[in-house]
């Protein structure tokens, strides 16, 4: 499975914070926001991926990022010359997406809690799956309706009397039937390719699958001064009491199989003396530890 992170957008109500840097590069505590839905994907098991932003914020992300292979992955870079939707990262990273199922995440989702997504990437085969969350202001969001089942019969996009209290948050996984959708959507009133829209063509197909999350999920909104200033509050108190990270990439990597312990070793040794590079260090002898005590 390809996966696709979006970042562009204009962070308008992250005036003037978003002047020179863009949203997802703001640090939500100790890192930059993008390193959430980055270990999003990597948690996921998705390891070839390809991040959509602004001609004008693309460089800094190259700078940030690199190629990923520092963190045990790929990651390729196209532009979105204006906010136009977004389900057009599909159309923009068609030739990466190839013939592949593709997971999508907007770069300014955090998400915590349980085992993360992993089933639900694990188990995905075809259609498509996305999430409910329970929210208390369902209206700005797009909103699904289910059943008395538990069976998702309609999604609206930004509805003025929602139908129900979930939320879809922002990902979402297709399988390759998502380019042949996006091209036949046409943009809304608000000139978007909306990602509801993609949503409600396979619902109306009978392939729309809708996981409802669970109440210790954590799903952060980090668009406002006052909700980036709670998601950093967050991840703060969940990291002193814990001692472990939310939304380190090198370490989901390592955890997945995607760097060996002398890689990861190797690469915290390369950053400046820091917190982060510390706790690297610690995940690195934890795990020489744990393999000494299986081998002894
Ligand atoms: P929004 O929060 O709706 O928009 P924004 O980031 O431009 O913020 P503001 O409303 O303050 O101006 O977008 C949600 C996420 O999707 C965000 O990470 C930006 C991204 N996005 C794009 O990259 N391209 C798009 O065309 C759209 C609509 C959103």
């Amino acid at each position: 499975m390809k996966g696709l992170i979006l970042a562009g957008g204009a962070g308008s109500r992250l005036y003037p914070l978003t002047l020179v840097a863009s949203k997802q590069l703001q640090p939500v505590y100790d890192k930059p926001m993008i390193y959430h839905p980055l270990t999003t994907l990597i948690e996921g098991g998705v390891r070839e991926i390809c991040l959509i932003s602004t001609p004008h914020d693309l460089p800094r992300f190259k700078q940030l990022l690199g190629d990923g292979s520092r963190m045990g992955i790929s990651i390729e870079y196209r532009e979105q010359a204006k906010p136009e939707g977004i389900a057009q990262a599909f159309l923009i990273a068609e030739s990466f997406i190839g013939n592949d199922a593709v997971a999508l995440i907007l770069g300014d989702n955090i998400f915590y809690g349980n085992n993360g997504f992993g089933e639900a990437f694990a188990e995905f085969t075809s259609g498509a799956t996305i999430f409910g969350y329970h929210v208390h202001d369902p209206e700005r969001y797009g909103v699904v309706e289910f059943d008395a089942d538990g069976k998702a019969i309609s999604i609206e996009e930004k509805p003025k009397e929602p139908k129900s209290n979930y939320a879809v948050p922002g990902l979402y996984i297709y399988d390759n039937d998502v380019l042949e959708i996006t091209k036949n959507t046409k943009p809304s009133a608000r000139g978007e390719l909306e990602i509801t829209a993609v949503n409600v063509e396979y619902l109306m197909r009978g392939t729309l699958h809708v996981e409802k999350l669970s109440r210790g999920f954590a799903w952060l909104d980090a668009g406002t001064s006052t909700s980036l200033h709670e998601a950093s509050a967050y991840v703060q108190t969940i990291e002193s009491r814990t001692g472990i990270k939310i939304g380190c990439p090198e370490e989901a990597a390592f955890r997945n199989g995607f760097l060996s312990i002398s890689q990861l070793a190797a690469i915290s040794a390369a950053m400046p003396n820091c917190e982060y590079r510390a706790y690297l260090e610690n995940v690195v002898q934890e795990s020489r530890r744990i393999e000494n005590s299986k081998s002894r």
